[in-house]
């Protein structure tokens, strides 16, 4: 790709939101940004020593630091960056990519996602690259692939855009933006148990590959039962669609204790409830502070029975992600 590039700035930083996808029946297509945590991501241009390997360092910290390589070629930020360098040609720059991990690795919260998306804004806007958003959308996507070994484009668009996205990849990529309700709040519960490696890959190959008409057409209607929500604003509406009997049937046997979780919830005030992403992480649906702080402690409860640590966060919708620093 031809672009003039003058970089005038070395270094930029941008943070990115975690992200529940699917919302129960719209796997690979909804996404919603959640305002708890958030990566952030600097990349330093012509700053680190001059003998480092193909001129891509990644240096990580953070909570979930020891959880990712280092390696750009299975880090996706890493991924992220090489196909940026080459399609821009940008291999004549030393890039250091330094990335904070603060949403755990692995849960379904759009960890790999969030560090995808940060790293792809900032490289557009370091080298002043004027990536529109499909691009930013595509590039960012590149990075799913170190976990779940395919492009999906659901964690990514919500990171990316914030608030309730909805993708479409046929017969091109194409993305919806919504407005989340500002009362919308989302408890997500990440229980600490050992998630295998490629987890979302794992998890995306017990999903049956022919799903029967009955059940697709069930799917679909609860989906635009989402939809319609969003669009009207109505978090009850939202809730209703939020019942998936094609994924999550598969998926909870991966997740200890799911149904009595979900019993528990639904029966102590969740408006709904379902997996995140590509789980072990649920999450809980309410429209008041009170009741979700209720819910979480409800999650931790049914843990605790189970011998199983867990976290809890509170989530608003997120606005997505943004550049916070160039210098
Ligand atoms: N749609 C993806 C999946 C999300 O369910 O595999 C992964 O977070």
């Amino acid at each position: 790709m031809k672009v003039n590039i003058e970089t005038k700035f070395t270094e930029c930083t941008a943070h990115a939101p975690a992200s529940t996808a699917n919302l129960g029946p719209g796997y690979d297509v909804f996404g919603l940004g959640l305002d708890a945590l958030e990566d952030i991501v600097t990349v330093k241009i012509n700053k680190s020593p001059k003998t480092i390997k193909n001129n891509l360092k990644i240096i990580t910290k953070g909570h979930g630091k020891k959880n990712i390589p280092n390696d750009p070629d299975y880090n996706t930020s890493g991924i992220v960056a090489r196909k940026i360098i080459s399609d821009y040609n940008l291999h004549n720059y030393r890039c250091l990519i330094e990335i904070e991990k603060n949403i755990p690795v692995g849960y379904g919260m759009g960890s790999s996602a969030a560090s995808a998306v940060a790293t792809a804004i900032s490289f557009n806007s370091l080298f002043g690259l004027e990536m529109d958003e499909n691009k930013l959308l595509d590039y960012s996507a590149e990075g799913e692939l170190a976990s779940a070994g395919v492009k999906h484009y659901d964690n990514i668009a919500a990171s990316l855009f914030g608030n309730f996205v909805v993708v479409k990849t046929y017969p091109r990529l194409e993305f919806i933006k919504i407005k989340a309700p500002k009362d919308l709040i989302v408890v997500i519960c990440v229980p600490q148990i050992k998630v295998p490696n490629m987890k979302t890959e794992v998890s995306r190959k017990i999903i049956p590959r022919k799903v029967n008409l009955e059940k697709t057409v069930h799917n679909i209607a609860n989906a635009c039962s989402i939809v319609a929500g969003f669009c009207n604003q109505d978090i009850n509406m939202i809730c209703n669609g939020i019942n998936d009997c094609i994924v999550e049937p598969v998926r909870k046997k991966m997740i200890p204790g799911y149904d009595e979780l979900k019993k528990r919830s639904m029966e102590e005030g969740a408006m709904a409830f379902t997996i995140s992403g590509a789980g072990p992480s649920s999450i809980a649906f309410s429209n008041s502070r009170k009741k979700s702080l209720h819910l979480a402690e409800v999650m931790r409860e049914e843990y605790k029975k189970l011998d199983i640590k867990c976290e809890t966060f509170l989530n608003r919708p997120s606005n997505g992600s943004k550049i916070v620093s160039k210098k």
